[in-house]
């Protein structure tokens, strides 16, 4: 009788020990207690909020006039032909002519020109003609074209041609014209 209630006794007891930690166990992301300091609470001002300390009393602030962000890449060009001239002579593709850039041009070009630009640039994509076709990129008016001069078609536009400037970032925009030069030359 004894045994049995011992044998009992052994089996319960890890059971009851681990059952009890599952209840009181802690969700891990969690603080257990959240004291009222500025660490838990923080007194900075949300990038949206209304801000006392400044004149405007926004807490988002212009840049200072005249300053450029790390990352920010300047375009001091107009929309004209005569500026996308300018660019022509004056900007050159950063990137080396490597496979990786190829691929990543092809990948983007095909994503954002293709559509109407045609897998191989002859002006034929699957939107056309409920767009207007695009001039083909293997005539010899295309292949003249300078990197800076389609640098300046694919930041602002031209003509029907709209601005891919929000959808493609100043880097993946030179990558792309990689990869037209290469289709250039099939
Ligand atoms: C919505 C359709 C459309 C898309 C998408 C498009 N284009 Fe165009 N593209 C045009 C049209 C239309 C023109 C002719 C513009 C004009 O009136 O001069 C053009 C012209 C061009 C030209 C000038 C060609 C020449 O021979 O003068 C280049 C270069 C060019 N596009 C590159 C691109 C690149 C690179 C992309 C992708 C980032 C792209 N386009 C995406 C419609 C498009």
């Amino acid at each position: 009788m004894v045994r049995r209630v011992a044998w009992v006794a052994i089996t319960l007891f890890p059971l009851i020990v681990l059952g009890t930690i599952w209840k009181l166990r802690r969700d891990p992301t969690r603080p257990n207690v959240i004291l009222p300091t500025n660490m838990a609470i923080s007194p900075a001002y949300k990038a949206q909020s209304e801000n006392v300390v400044f004149a405007n009393g926004a807490t988002m602030q212009d840049p200072v006039p005249g300053t450029l962000s790390r990352a920010a890449h300047p375009f001091h060009y107009a929309k004209t032909p005569e500026d996308c001239k300018r660019a022509g002579v004056k900007l050159r593709n950063p990137f080396p002519h490597s496979p990786e850039v190829l691929k990543e041009g092809q990948r983007l070009s095909e994503t954002f020109c293709l559509p109407c630009h045609g897998a191989t640039g002859n002006g034929d994509g699957p939107i056309i003609p409920r767009f207007p076709n695009p001039p083909s990129f293997h005539t010899a008016q295309s292949k003249s074209l300078k990197d800076g001069e389609i640098f300046h078609i694919v930041t602002l536009g031209r003509g029907k041609m709209a601005s891919y400037a929000s959808q493609l970032s100043w880097e993946e925009r030179w990558k792309v014209i990689h990869y037209l030069r290469e289709l250039q030359k099939q």
